[in-house]
């Protein structure tokens, strides 16, 4: 009885080190800290409850009483409440603060389903729009850049002041029968862009202002309004900067805060109210959960309830990439985002003693730096100390860098700390370098001196010359400032979390791809090496699958906003089926920023996101609640798991089972073993495209299988009708002696006006 619960990729690629660190150490320091929450031995436990008869009418303070009935009667010494929430919409039950003993008693009472503990978790633009293709004479043109939509944002809460959030030419709020939020903090300066803001913390209500700076930048990412002369230290200037949906609303649930982390009986509440208020799009850049059945990670549990009133889920996949496996929030009812790299650097040149260069990036350029000038290197970890190696402060203190430009690795702490510890010790320089799982994902930092930060083949060479020459090895830094047209790009970013789930049946995940490398958002407090204390208007570079998760939310308001009776699964299906698997016209796939090698389904999923043509898919397909019920109980869940998920009475019994492969998804995945070398699964499309229009299919078999379609041709005569067609995976030739291999293929129906796209992943087992 325990796990699930967010965290938010606070990807100040500081997690990103962090983890990086564990996972080469091997130690079991994951982001959970503090398993005991320190007060006294009770702990916030979230609790399922069978559903009161009346619900429905219910008042919220009988609901209460009802929750309160599980709980003993005495209070706590602490003076803390023993409920800290009921939930309604969400699930059925309620957040308490119990002793293990007090748990057992609840547990005994007639109506208890399910016991979690609630996890603790530690914290995990100015080009994008354009690389993404939007303009206003497409897909901002035709919806209006989401205006009327309300983006919700749960997350670190938001700097209200800053330009991105300024209501100029935003229309009013939308009325009480849409919209039933508010400001509810007193003092909170909300406007037509902010139009609710509301914080979460174990029961209690503090201020929605972002401390962190994760919020506010993920909120300028989906839904921005323009603002002009954006740039981080002068780079990745924008003129002007905005959000994918310039003109959607926002309303901010904080959720997680600075040295503490996300609580997932506050994210169950966030949700709820999120739903009670009539957002249309819920953001989560919660990471956590990871592998977490589905009734126990809090974003999926959720999103089914959010997708019953209408409003889209969109969240992280996760960065715990570039391992397989490794995927958060894979339920598929939600749409499910990795982060792909740009062809925009920062450029910043190491030419070392030898003449070899190499080109690495840094936000922090300055113009009065002798780039010329070669200057001793030194590597503080050149004796083996791992926190020498990562340029520790603790570990640097007690050298002198003066003259020098020192290499620092990649590890433990943000790469800004590292050129702060440098800085203190008398360094000239720093080039910092990835380990291999990094591979070529480099940040671009606001470093507070010069600096360079290279990818990981590069990290072997420089090493290696450094051990070599010694005190005879040197090196320069050179600036180019912002360049674009880098390739290959997208790339899968290396600490983008990949798939298969073990949870899920094998649902292609991540769903898409969005950029989530060095994105400029907005930031609440002043960056690089003279911070301004009074500036205003600071944008910042942040990395993570956090970024790439808002660029979809705000693509699904624009999508939404052309389409208002489509459902979430309608509008899910329409992003994945018109998505990118290749960043070349002559087709190649997507490569992995690991070593440059071809991305598999699991790390790219349906491939970058196309804002331009998910507007106008030409076919989706559907999926209703009674379809994700039959997947469940087609996953073997129990009913008390079926109805912990649901919130509500469901039984297995008498429902249609569905496998994974079976549920009538935007992809397939399917698994053919030596016992089962063929499978077929059907498909049902529903039109939106024209109202006369004829599609054709062109296949790409993953090598070793042959796909037969029922039927080659799809004729519609008039809108919304509904086509179905069976798909035959049989295995040809031998089978793979290798095992356990996954092949990549597509289903292409293309009527030359509209091409849509079912991304397949078969699975010999
Ligand atoms: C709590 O109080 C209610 C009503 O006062 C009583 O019926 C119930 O037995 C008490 N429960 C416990 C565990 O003391
Ligand atoms: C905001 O909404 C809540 C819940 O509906 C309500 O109790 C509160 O009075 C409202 N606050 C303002 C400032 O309107
Ligand atoms: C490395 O740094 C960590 C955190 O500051 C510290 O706990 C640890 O003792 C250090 N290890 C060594 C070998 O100095
Ligand atoms: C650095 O080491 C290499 C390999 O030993 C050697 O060829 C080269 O001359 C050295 N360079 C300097 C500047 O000492
Ligand atoms: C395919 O096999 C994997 C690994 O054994 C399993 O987790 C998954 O549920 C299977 N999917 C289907 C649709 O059978
Ligand atoms: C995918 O993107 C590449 C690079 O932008 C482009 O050349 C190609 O035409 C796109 N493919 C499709 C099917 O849109
Ligand atoms: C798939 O098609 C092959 C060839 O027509 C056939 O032998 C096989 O039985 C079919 N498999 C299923 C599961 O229908």
């Amino acid at each position: 009885m325990e796990k699930c619960s967010p965290i938010v990729l606070f990807l100040l690629v500081k997690l990103l080190l962090l983890q990086l660190l564990i996972q080469s150490s091997n130690s079991q320091l994951l982001p959970i800290v503090d398993e005991v929450l320190g007060r006294h031995d009770t702990q916030v436990y979230i609790i399922d409850v069978e559903r009161h008869e009346q619900h429905e009418l219910l008042s919220d303070g009988d609901l209460e009483s009802f929750h309160r009935s599980f709980l003993p009667n005495s209070t706590l010494d602490s003076g803390e409440p023993r409920l800290v929430y009921s939930y309604r919409h969400l699930l059925s039950g309620f957040a308490a603060r119990l002793t293990p003993g007090e748990l057992e008693v609840v547990k005994s009472k007639p109506g208890f389903l399910y016991a979690q503990r609630d996890h603790h978790y530690q914290l995990a633009t100015t080009y994008t729009p354009k690389y993404l293709g939007l303009t206003t004479y497409n897909a901002w043109g035709s919806s209006m850049m989401g205006q009327g939509l309300i983006i919700g944002i749960i997350d670190s809460g938001i700097k209200p002041t800053h330009p991105s959030f300024k209501d100029t030419n935003m229309p009013p709020k939308p009325p009480i029968t849409k919209w039933k939020g508010n400001c509810s903090y007193a003092g909170f300066p909300c406007n037509n862009k902010i139009i609710g803001a509301k914080s979460f913390f174990g029961g209690t209500w503090p201020s929605p202002e972002d401390t962190d700076g994760h919020g506010t930048h993920v909120a300028s990412i989906a839904a921005g309004n323009f603002v002009n002369d954006a740039n981080i230290l002068g780079m990745a200037k924008g003129d002007p900067a905005s959000g994918m949906a310039p003109m959607a609303h926002l309303s901010i649930y904080k959720v997680c805060f600075p040295n503490y982390g996300c609580d997932g009986a506050d994210t169950y509440a966030a949700i709820e109210k999120a739903i009670r208020d009539g957002v249309d799009i819920i953001s989560m850049s919660l990471g956590g959960g990871k592998n977490s059945p589905i009734y126990e990670d809090s974003v999926s549990r959720g999103s089914i309830a959010a997708i019953q009133h209408g409003i889209i889920p969109v969240t992280a996949a996760g960065n715990y990439g570039p391992d397989t496996g490794t995927l958060s929030h894979s339920a598929p009812w939600v749409l499910t985002v990795g982060a792909s790299t740009t062809d925009r650097r920062i450029t910043s040149i190491v030419e070392l003693g030898d003449g070899r260069t190499f080109l690495g990036q840094s936000a922090y350029q300055p113009t009065k730096w002798n780039s010329n000038k070669k200057w001793q290197l030194e590597y503080p970890g050149k004796d083996g100390d791992v926190n020498a190696s990562c340029c520790m402060p603790s570990a640097l203190a007690n050298w002198n860098l003066r003259g020098k430009i020192v290499i620092c690795e990649a590890c433990i702490i943000k790469d800004e700390e590292k050129g702060e510890a440098a800085y203190l010790a008398g360094a000239e320089g720093m080039i910092v370098l990835n380990q291999p799982s990094r591979g070529h994902t480099t940040p671009s930092p606001a470093h507070v001196l010069p600096a360079s930060n290279i990818d990981h083949p590069a990290q072997l060479e420089i090493l290696d010359y450094f051990f070599k020459n010694q005190s005879n090895a040197f090196a320069s830094i050179s600036f180019k400032g912002t360049q674009f047209g880098f390739t290959p790009s997208p790339t899968v970013a290396s600490f983008s979390s990949r798939g298969p789930s073990p949870m899920n049946g094998g649902i292609i995940k991540p769903d898409v791809l969005a950029p989530g490398i060095n994105i400029l958002g907005a930031w609440p407090t002043d960056v690089g090496p003279n911070p301004n204390p009074l500036a205003t208007h600071t944008f910042y570079f942040e990395s993570g699958t956090s970024m790439a998760t808002p660029h979809v939310s705000g693509i699904a308001a624009l999508v939404r906003s052309k389409h208002l009776d489509w459902t979430p699964a309608e509008i899910l299906s329409a992003i994945v089926t018109t998505s990118n698997d290749s960043w070349t016209a002559a087709g190649d796939l997507i490569a992995d920023d690991i070593l440059y090698k071809t991305a598999g389904i699991y790390a790219t999923g349906a491939g970058q996101v196309n804002p331009n043509k998910a507007m106008d898919p030409g076919l989706v397909f559907g999926l209703t609640l009674n379809d994700y019920i039959g997947y469940l109980c087609g996953l073997g869940y129990e009913d008390w798991q079926v109805m912990v998920t649901l919130g509500r009475k469901q039984s297995c019994k008498g429902v249609k089972h569905l496998t994974a492969s079976e549920l009538n998804y935007p992809s397939i995945a399917v698994n053919l073993t030596r016992s089962t070398p063929s499978q077929t699964v059907s498909r049902t499309v529903k039109n939106v495209g024209d109202a006369r229009e004829g599609y054709s299919a062109k296949i790409t078999e993953p090598v070793g299988v042959t796909i037969y379609l029922s039927t080659y041709k799809l004729q519609f005569t008039r809108l919304d009708q509904e086509l179905s067609y069976n798909i035959n995976f049989s295995l040809k030739g031998a089978y793979p002696s290798q095992g356990s291999e996954i092949r990549r293929g597509k289903i292409v129906w293309d009527s030359g006006k509209h091409v849509v796209t079912t991304p397949i992943a078969v699975r010999f087992t």
